[in-house]
């Protein structure tokens, strides 16, 4: 259930991201389906290791992280017709530094729509209480520690497109997770509904080379 509600929220907040990154339409509506789809592995990973409240032993999060390359198996499929999105669910762990999983991209080399759902994945996790952090971030702590982050774990121009565009997702996921009416469904379909790009700047690969 929580993974339902955090992959939503994701994809709600990395369409705010890709959009004030100025990315185009059809672009952004790729980065919010991998961010919707981009922890579809962990249906592999067993329900008492993703929501075990102790810490995880190393062999456990191995098996835990390994929903990344789940999930890319699961999406194979789609692999010729949407490689953004199966970038998006294989690199969304990785760090800018090579330091992250499942093959240590480093930089650039992470394409774009990853660097950018990595940032709304973390995000979003630090401001949701889980089994194991009862407490939540407020969103300025989660975003003061993304800037701690920022050019070791997280892309600082990704880290920079969350810090403009949260609120207005933020308010929006409240606001939708909050009601049970149709009306708030559609304002939340009217946020990520296609709109023109922000900007036109060029900030990197959406598609990836390899899988
Ligand atoms: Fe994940």
């Amino acid at each position: 259930m929580y993974t339902a509600g955090h992959s939503i929220r994701v994809g709600v907040l990395g369409t705010a991201m890709a959009r004030e990154l100025g990315l185009t339409p059809e672009e952004v509506r790729l980065v919010r389906l991998g961010g919707l789809l981009h922890d579809i592995g962990k249906v592999q990973v067993p329900a008492a290791l993703l929501e075990k409240p102790e810490s995880l032993t190393h062999e456990e999060y191995c098996r835990v992280m390994a929903h990344t390359t789940f999930g890319a198996r699961i999406l194979a499929p789609l692999r010729t017709r949407y490689p953004t999105i199966l970038g998006i669910v294989r690199w969304h762990h990785e760090r800018v530094d090579g330091r992250g999983l499942p093959d240590g991209l480093e930089g650039d080399a992470i394409p774009l729509g990853a660097r950018i759902v990595a940032v709304a994945d973390a995000f979003d996790a630090m401001t949701t209480a889980r089994p194991y952090r009862r407490l939540a971030f407020s969103p300025a702590e989660a975003l003061l520690e993304l800037e701690r982050g920022a050019g070791t774990q997280f892309d600082t121009r990704c880290v920079r497109a969350l810090q403009v565009g949260w609120s207005a997702a933020f308010a929006m996921i409240g606001e939708a997770g909050s009601a049970s009416g149709t009306g708030q469904v559609g304002r939340l379909a009217a946020f990520v509904a296609p709109r023109a790009p922000v900007r036109s700047t060029p900030v990197g690969r959406l598609v990836p080379q390899s899988n």
